[in-house]
């Protein structure tokens, strides 16, 4: 029979969005704590289901005292309630974090020797995990095989992070920031029993705007603030995507689960944007790249002198890559994304915009030194090549960045 606050717990409970918390063996369980509390904190009711080897770093008492559930690793407690079944099955999310290399090779394969795995393969809900290992152990063509599983499966499997790791080593394997990981559940499960629509895709996303130096000091920029494809980038990672996202002079921290390149000029983010491009199932170029260069980098800083004039400034054509990219497509059937940046005839130059550059989709916002640069929000116009137009009203740029998703998605190949 219930005792009272075991039914209290049960009225609590009912309503808020059931999130199961996988921890699995890894240095970095003690993180998890922390994500705990900000699925807590923010409404979720969430039980945890640690492996017996997570319980080494972190005691079931810990887990227990902060979720308000009982904690088992294993499926031989409580059987009379079945929680090897009914854990799984009554989730609207699970996410595993830290997901060790063993657990993802369980996964991949369907093992069940324990409660979290039990529960993968009976939940219907949308699952993330955060990976988190040595680079060797991550880079191994079996961890890299499951991964690629996981995702084609419908799991949203985030990058993890480059920075220190157990010991004196550094490189990528590092559990993402708590708060980077929940923001990720946050987005999977606003996006509810939806399956994750670009798992098994992987896109490019370039961010920013380029720099044209003039001399070591100073260049030649532009506005934007990079938020839009970060957006971008943030929102696909969500949605199942492997993400790469070219960054240009945005000083925006390096957004959780994804690949993050960093490019400075127009000409550095052509290679990268051909480099990435080669495997990748969309590229949506949402970076501010400068149309002109100086022809010449002055070595020292150019000085001004009493009696002459101020020098005249010779400027080259860049590259432009989105038409590059949408003439020689990478792949067949690769969706290309512009993006142009209007302050006059907003529409007008925008179709004739996407005639020019021959890309499929072309993102069309007025512009201007206080509208959409360095905003969260924005508003737009999706016009396509095959003359539809989608109009997104005023809102944050995460919701442009899923409209975006959403016209790219029936598109691909
Ligand atoms: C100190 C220590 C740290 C570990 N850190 C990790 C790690 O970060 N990632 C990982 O995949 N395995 C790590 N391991 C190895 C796992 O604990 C081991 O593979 C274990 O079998 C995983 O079990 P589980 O997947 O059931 O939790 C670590 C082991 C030890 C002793």
């Amino acid at each position: 029979m219930r005792g009272d606050a075991v039914d209290q717990a049960v009225d609590r409970a009912a309503g808020r969005p059931k999130v199961v918390l996988g921890v699995s063996g890894g240095i970095a369980a003690y993180k998890a704590c922390e994500l705990l509390r900000r699925l807590t904190e923010s409404g979720h009711d969430v039980r945890v289901v640690p492996t017996a080897s997570a319980l080494h770093f972190v005691g079931a008492a810990t887990w227990s005292a902060l979720s308000g559930h009982p904690v088992s690793a294993e499926v031989w407690s409580e059987v009379h309630e079945v929680p090897h079944v009914r854990i799984g099955q009554h989730a609207d999310l699970v996410v595993v974090a830290p997901a060790t290399a063993d657990m993802l090779a369980k996964a991949a394969h369907g093992l069940a020797d324990d409660l979290l795995t039990n529960t993968l393969l009976t939940a219907r809900c949308p699952v993330v995990f955060a990976p988190a290992m040595h680079t060797e152990m991550w880079e191994h063509p079996a961890t890299q095989e499951n991964v690629a599983t996981l995702r084609r499966r419908g799991a949203v499997v985030i990058e993890p992070a480059v920075g220190r790791l157990t010991g004196v080593d550094t490189g990528k394997g590092r559990l993402p920031d708590p708060d980077e990981i929940f923001e990720i559940c946050r987005r999977v499960l606003a996006r509810g029993v939806r399956a994750p629509d670009l798992a098994g895709r992987h896109v490019v996303v370039s961010a920013g705007g380029t720099r044209e130096p003039l001399d070591p000091v100073r260049y030649l920029g532009n506005r934007s603030s990079g938020k839009q494809g970060y957006a971008l980038a943030r929102t696909a990672a969500a949605r199942g995507a492997r993400v790469t996202l070219l960054e240009a002079n945005t000083g925006l921290p390096d957004p959780a689960g994804v690949d993050v390149v960093h490019v400075g000029t127009a000409v550095q983010l052509r290679e990268a944007v051909l480099k990435a491009a080669a495997d990748a199932d969309a590229v949506v170029m949402a970076a501010a790249v400068a149309d002109f260069r100086p022809a010449t980098y002055a070595e020292g800083k150019i000085k001004k002198k009493d009696g002459v004039e101020a020098p005249a400034l010779t400027l080259v054509r860049n590259p432009d890559i989105l038409a590059e990219i949408s003439a020689e497509r990478a792949r067949p059937g690769q969706v290309i994304v512009g993006f142009a940046a209007e302050t006059d005839d907003v529409l007008a130059n925008g179709r004739d915009k996407l005639r020019r550059k021959g890309c499929d989709l072309l993102v069309v916002n007025e512009v201007g030194e206080r509208k959409t640069f360095g905003s969260e929000e924005n508003e737009a116009v999706v016009l396509s090549a095959d003359g539809g137009e989608t109009t997104v009203p005023h809102g944050p740029k995460e919701a442009l960045a899923d409209t975006v998703w959403d016209l790219v998605t029936p598109r691909l190949f």
